[in-house]
């Protein structure tokens, strides 16, 4: 008997039959992380539509579910780097905005936010220290893996709030991989990993999900073109910041929040791992933002 069973809401198990829908068995593949306990975190400025300077925030509660995203990293079998957080920087914990990781080489970042701009070079020092002979930092505002997402085939840029659009450019040239630009619409969904997620980089035809809403009609179409049999997203699955989820071609990382999100990829044959994010979502973060992927 093929079937998934996942909690639901209320917390009763819900059971989903499979079988007919004949879904692939997904294969896990270890993977290695970089990743910034948090350290100094706060929302002490306001650079996207999350952030609200006056709302009380737990640094300790941020620590606690950034320590138990580690550690069900560290279940599934993955590696994970610690950098070392730095005071003044409260948004160093969201790692995946410092570094494009290809085949081992490195695309730095360069922050759009003033306040964040000092992150950039903490990272570069570390993969200089950890051994990463080549990495060039860009001319262009580039906030990585926040707007960078690798299919195993080509790589998806989100441009339209943060990374510019000459970014893309570059970052086909420093890393040779053909870089498809999409364009983001809505101020919630800033970066392209909290609109769109890939589930699977490991094979010929590589999968992702999104939610529609968060692209430019053009956009849109390039993205059913590529990816016709795409999970697609809602509002909700959206609105919890459920798409910034990270998959190991089997286990998928998303927000305890994202439920129909979970049943949707469920369905596909990978299996859901829900955690608690809600302090880091206040800065307008999730799973894939606190976690770089070191490939190569
Ligand atoms: N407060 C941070 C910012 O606005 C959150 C970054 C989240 N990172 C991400 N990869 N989406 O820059």
């Amino acid at each position: 008997m093929n079937s998934v069973s996942l909690l639901g809401s209320a917390n009763e198990p819900v059971v989903l039959d499979v079988a007919a829908s004949a879904a692939p068995v997904r294969v896990p593949t270890a993977r290695r992380y970089l990743m910034c306990p948090p350290r100094y975190f706060a929302v002490e400025y306001a650079i996207n539509p999350w952030m609200d300077p006056g709302a009380p925030i737990s640094t300790e509660l941020a620590v606690e579910q950034w320590n138990a995203l580690r550690d069900t990293y560290l279940r599934l079998g993955h590696h994970v780097e610690t950098i070392t957080p730095q005071p003044g920087l409260p948004d160093m914990v969201f790692a995946a905005n410092s570094g494009t990781v290809v085949d081992g080489r490195v695309l730095g970042s360069r922050f759009r936010a003033p306040q964040r701009a000092a992150e950039a070079e903490h990272f570069r020092r570390w993969f200089v220290d950890n051994g990463y002979g080549a990495v060039v930092m860009p001319e262009r505002t580039n906030e990585a893996e926040g707007d960078f997402a690798w299919t195993g085939t080509v790589m998806l840029a989100g441009t339209g709030f943060r990374t510019d659009p000459a970014a893309h450019a570059e970052a086909q040239e420093v890393l040779g991989v053909p870089v498809v630009s999409l364009q983001l619409v809505d101020p919630r969904y800033y970066h392209l990993d909290v609109a769109l997620v890939v589930l699977d980089d490991r094979s010929e035809r590589p999968l992702i999900a999104y939610y529609p809403d968060a692209f430019s009609s053009g956009s849109r179409q390039v993205l059913r073109r590529l990816f016709p049999d795409a999970v697609v997203a809602n509002a909700d699955d959206a609105a919890c910041l459920g798409l910034n989820a990270v998959s190991d071609g089997r286990h998928v990382v998303l927000p305890v929040e994202a439920t129909h999100l979970a049943e949707q990829v469920a369905l596909r044959g990978f299996e859901p791992v829900f955690v608690d994010v809600s302090e880091l979502r206040k800065s307008g973060g999730g799973p894939k933002c606190c976690t770089m992927e070191l490939r190569g």
